[in-house]
C-alpha cells in the first residue's frame, strides 16, 4: 500500500474580481496525482509558480481543496479529526525552504526541539534532553549548540535544526519544500547529505520539491514534472533522466540555470520561449505550446492528456 495517495487535485484561488465581471481563478494546482511509496523520495520539480508549495501544503492539510482527494496510509485527510488528527499531524512533518523565517528567534534551540516531545508526550521529562542531544547529533550538529539562538547560525546549520525538529516526533513522511533553495551553493550538498542519509538509515519517505533536476537526481526515486499546475511528466528517476520524454522536461534538463534569484528558485528561459505563463491565463490546448520547440499543429487546439508511454506518464501529442 502506498503511504501517500494524492488523486486528481485540485486548488484553485479566487481572485479579485471587479463588479460585474465573472469571477476569475488561479489555477495553482490544477488535477495532480502521484503515489508515494514507504520509504522512498518522490521528487516534484518544476519552475518558479507551478504550483509545488500549494501541492506540499495541500498534502499537510494546511490549506483546502478545491477538488480531489489525498490519503495518507489509506485514510482520506478530509475526514480526519481529533485525536487523529493530532497523530496525523506528527506523522507529516515539513521543512520549509527559509531556515531563518521558520525558527523562533527568542527560542533556544534546546526549547525549540523540547517542545514537540512535550506537546505530543513522546519522552519522559527526564529524558527529553538526551533526545534532543541525540537530534543534534545526528543532523551533525553537538551539544555546545542546545543554548543558543538561532541568530548565532549559518544558513544550513539553521536547516540541519529545522530538519532536526522534523525528526523529534519521528515521523513517516516529510514534506522539504525546496529546502536548499535559500542556502548558499556551497552549503547546499552538506543539506543535501544529510537528508540522503535520513533516506539511507531510516524508513521515512520524503517529497522532495525543488527546481534543480541536479538535485532530484541524486535523492529521489521517482520524479514528477509540473508546469502550470500540471504534471507533464512522471516516472522512475533514473529512466526519466535517461531518456526524457515531455520537450519541457528535456528543456529543464538542457537548460542551465539563467536566472537564479535567491530563495525565488529558478525561472528557466529558452530563446524562443519568452516567460514562464502565469496560471491566470492559461494558454489554450498544451499549455507549454508557446514555448515548445516541438509543437505541432494540434498543439495550440487539443490538451495533450497523461497518459501512459515506455512505463511512464507524459501529457504531449507527440506520443
Ligand atoms: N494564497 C494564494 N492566493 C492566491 N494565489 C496564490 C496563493 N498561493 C499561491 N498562489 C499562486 O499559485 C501559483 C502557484 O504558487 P506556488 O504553489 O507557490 O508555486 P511554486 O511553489 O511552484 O513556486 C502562483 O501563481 C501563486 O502566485
Ligand atoms: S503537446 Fe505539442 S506543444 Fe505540448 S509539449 Fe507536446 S509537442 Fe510540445
Ligand atoms: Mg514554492
Amino acid at each position: 500500500m502506498s503511504l501517500l495517495i494524492v488523486d486528481s487535485i485540485k486548488k484553485y484561488f479566487p481572485m479579485k474580481s471587479s463588479f460585474g465581471k465573472p469571477q476569475n481563478w488561479v489555477k495553482a494546482v490544477d488535477g495532480v496525482s502521484f503515489k508515494v511509496n514507504k520509504d522512498s523520495v518522490f521528487a516534484v520539480v518544476g519552475e518558479s509558480g507551478c504550483g509545488k508549495s500549494t501541492v506540499a501544503r495541500l498534502i499537510l492539510k494546511l490549506l483546502s481543496l478545491t477538488d480531489g482527494r489525498i490519503f495518507f496510509k489509506g485514510e482520506d485527510i478530509l475526514s480526519i479529526k481529533g485525536e487523529e488528527l493530532k497523530k496525523f499531524r506528527r506523522s507529516v512533518q515539513i521543512v520549509f525552504q527559509d531556515p531563518f523565517a521558520s525558527l523562533n528567534p527568542r527560542m533556544r534551540v534546546v526549547d525549540t526541539l523540547s517542545e514537540p516531545f512535550k506537546i505530543h508526550r513522546i519522552a519522559a521529562k527526564h529524558q527529553i534532553k538526551d533526545r534532543v542531544v541525540g537530534l543534534l547529533e545526528k543532523v551533525g550538529l553537538g551539544a555546545d549548540a542546545l543554548n543558543k539562538y538561532p541568530h548565532e547560525f549559518s544558513g544550513g546549520q539553521r536547516q540541519r535544526i529545522c530538519i532536526a525538529r522534523a525528526l523529534t516526533v519521528s515521523p513517516e513522511l516529510i514534506v522539504a519544500d525546496e529546502p536548499l533553495s535559500a542556502l548558499d551553493v556551497s552549503i547546499q550538498a552538506q543539506i543535501l547529505n544529510l537528508l540522503q542519509d535520513i533516506k539511507k538509515e531510516t524508513a521515512i519517505s520524503i517529497v522532495f520539491i525543488s527546481h534543480d533536476l541536479k538535485v532530484v537526481h541524486y535523492l529521489s526515486d521517482e520524479v514528477a514534472v509540473m508546469y502550470l499546475g500540471k504534471i507533464v511528466e512522471t516516472g522512475e528517476t533514473e529512466e526519466l533522466f535517461k531518456s526524457p520524454k515531455h520537450p519541457y522536461t528535456k528543456l529543464l534538463l538542457a537548460s542551465a540555470p539563467k536566472i537564479r534569484v535567491k530563495g525565488q528558485g529558478l525561472r528557466v528561459k529558452s530563446e524562443e520561449s519568452g516567460d514562464v505563463p502565469s496560471p491566470i491565463t492559461i494558454p489554450n490546448g498544451c499549455p507549454f505550446h508557446p514555448r515548445c520547440p516541438e509543437r505541432m499543429d494540434i498543439c495550440d487546439k487539443t490538451v495533450p492528456e497523461l497518459k501512459e508511454s515506455g512505463g511512464r506518464l507524459v501529457s504531449c501529442h507527440l506520443y
